[in-house]
């Protein structure tokens, strides 16, 4: 049995806690009680959303957060990080996630993704930290042949080397517990993550021209984009779009500090889905986005894009049953939240004081 703390006394490292799913979940963290090291290398994120994070949380429990900028994959970092505090779990978001480029630089994507995990479970390991919740995806469950998807659907070979990277790191992390069942290890499965902080203070910050539909839609809606291109209209769907079951990035927060209290004082690997349990298509995310800006979002349909599946959305049953947590936002509070956080910052955190 891994030790069981209370919140106030467990020490969580957050690597990649400046990214988008990263913040949001260390302002939930914080907001719990728990104290936070992040450590990120700003590759894909900003120092604004650090101090962005403490004006959310106020003074006292920005108190409990403490930053590094660092690499995962540089050991020396790591190792002062674990000296300097007594880690007791890790949440392991650092990690390259865009898929187009994974299929053009396959080496630099399996080198960072997986050799930082490799690193960092080393590292843990020596400093008799076995805890760790992995940002895994929905994307290992490739093209499904039964909707919707339980953790017991099998997990089909990805189409590209991100995909790839998720599907080997949940398979290493299993294997880890199994040479040494001291290892306690969560695999979170994220459907769509989209949505932003209702501050407006934090939310996604795509570096150039995104590739996923909700930052592009926003982009749209605030003019920095002409028109939205829809990948395909002629899917299996009741219109022709592709249809993903999207989730607020506040649910997914919840989601990880559900599980942390979850897998408290237990060893063992396990698997959740992190949805709504709904799917929505491209239109409707559209129209759902139109009536959050208050304007008509102009869209054009193309051809299908490469290696998307038509139709993907969770079961949530086990995450609800073992965990107690479910996805409390709809499509509406998502895209109202998206937009909040792009009108009130049209460039990211690139200009922000
Ligand atoms: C994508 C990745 C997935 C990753 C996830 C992270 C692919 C094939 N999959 O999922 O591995 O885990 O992001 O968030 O890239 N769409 C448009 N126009 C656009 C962009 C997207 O019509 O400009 C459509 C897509 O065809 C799809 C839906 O919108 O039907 C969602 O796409 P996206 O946001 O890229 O997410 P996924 O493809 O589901």
């Amino acid at each position: 049995m891994s030790r069981t703390l209370s919140a106030d006394e467990t020490c969580v490292l957050v690597t990649g806690g400046a990214g988008f799913i990263g913040s949001h979940t260390v302002v939930e963290l914080l907001e719990r009680g728990y104290q936070v090291v992040i450590v990120d290398d700003l590759s894909n994120s900003s120092p604004v959303a650090v101090d962005r994070i403490k004006t959310i949380v106020g003074p006292e429990a920005a108190q409990n957060l403490t930053f590094y900028e660092a690499n995962v994959l540089d050991r020396d970092a790591l190792e002062r990080i674990f000296s300097a505090h007594r880690i007791d779990r890790v949440i392991h978001f650092a990690g390259f996630k865009a898929v187009g480029e994974s299929v053009q630089k396959p080496l630099e994507y399996y080198h960072n993704n997986i050799e930082n995990t490799l690193v960092l479970c080393d590292v843990m390991r020596q400093h008799g930290c076995k805890s760790i919740i992995f940002s895994s995806s929905a994307t290992v469950y490739g093209d499904p042949d039964a909707l919707p998807l339980t953790e017991e659907s099998p997990k089909k070979p990805a189409t590209n080397p991100y995909g790839w990277t998720k599907w080997m790191i949940e398979q290493i992390l299993t294997d880890f517990h199994t040479a040494d069942p001291e290892w306690n290890v969560v695999l979170l499965r994220y459907f769509n993550p989209i949505g932003a902080h209702p501050s407006g203070l934090i939310g996604e910050d795509p570096k150039g021209i995104p590739n996923n539909l909700v930052p592009y839609v926003a982009q749209t809606a605030i003019g920095k984009r002409d028109t939205v291109h829809v990948f395909g209209g002629d899917y299996d769907t009741p219109d022709g779009t592709g249809v993903r079951d999207y989730i607020h990035v506040c649910d997914l927060a919840t989601g990880h500090v559900a599980a942390l209290a979850w897998m408290n004082g237990k060893t063992g690997v396990e698997i959740f889905n992190l949805g709504t349990g709904t799917g929505t298509s491209v239109l409707e995310i559209i129209r759902a986005f139109s009536a959050a800006c208050g304007h008509e979002i102009p869209y054009v349909i193309e051809d299908r894009r490469a290696g998307d599946v038509t139709a993907n959305y969770a079961d949530c049953t086990k995450a609800r049953e073992m965990m107690g947590w479910e996805a409390k936002f709809d499509i509406d509070d998502m895209c109202r939240d998206s937009w909040n956080w792009q009108s009130k910052n049209p460039d990211g955190y690139a200009t922000a004081q």
